[in-house]
């Protein structure tokens, strides 16, 4: 069986990300895959200190659970990320994320090499482009395959919430049939 393992990177705890990570779960779920959401809030990780240790001992010194998300990232066959827009990037969760864990796993052969990746963004209103970027570079660095669906992202103007956003709502879900066809995995009845 695949599974996605889905990266939260909201402060907030019921969230528009959290929505559109539910929405990709829901629907890779008809295909029999399995998924597991992180919420790096709960986490609060610390920022990467840059003494690249974790390239000496092959694990990160600081004691906050890193080490076991890496090792689950590990155990993945895809991870999907998501991010609301702050200021026109992710937020200081997912950027201290993706430092991290991109260390470690480097630190262990690249070893993200070859998975499934996809990223989620959602805004109130700009700036998808920019934390979209800086996820897809990530996964470009890290080798993972990025998987399109049309722009993962949607946007909520002024009441903060995406659910009236209907065309954004549906991209989450042609990510998870993106990540099936590319599997040869079949529908479920
Ligand atoms: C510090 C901060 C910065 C933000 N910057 C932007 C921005 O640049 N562009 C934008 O459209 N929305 C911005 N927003 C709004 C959030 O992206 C938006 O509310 C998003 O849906 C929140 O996602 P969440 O519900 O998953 O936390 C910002 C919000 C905060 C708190």
């Amino acid at each position: 069986m695949k599974k996605v393992l889905l990266i939260n990177g909201s402060p907030r705890p019921m969230n528009n990300s959290q929505k559109m990570l539910n929405i990709f779960a829901e629907a890779a779920k008809k295909f029999g895959i399995e998924t597991e959401i992180i919420n790096l809030e709960k986490m609060n990780l610390g920022m990467c200190k840059g003494c690249l240790a974790c390239f000496k001992t092959n694990k990160c010194f600081q004691k906050d659970g890193l080490n076991e998300l890496v090792a689950k990232m590990e155990e993945a066959d895809g991870i999907v990320v998501a991010s609301p827009v702050y200021y026109g990037s992710v937020t200081a969760q997912m950027k201290t994320f993706m430092d991290r864990s991109g260390l470690l796993g480097e630190a262990h052969g690249r070893s993200f090499r070859s998975k499934l990746a996809g990223s989620i963004t959602v805004a109130r209103r700009w700036g998808h482009l920019g934390a979209q970027t800086d996820m897809m570079l990530w996964m470009d660095r890290t080798e993972m395959v990025h998987v399109g669906c049309g722009w993962c992202s949607a946007t909520s103007t002024n009441d903060n919430d995406i659910s009236s956003d209907e065309e954004g709502l549906q991209y989450p879900v042609r990510l998870a049939e993106n990540f099936a066809r590319i599997w040869n995995l079949e529908e479920m009845k």
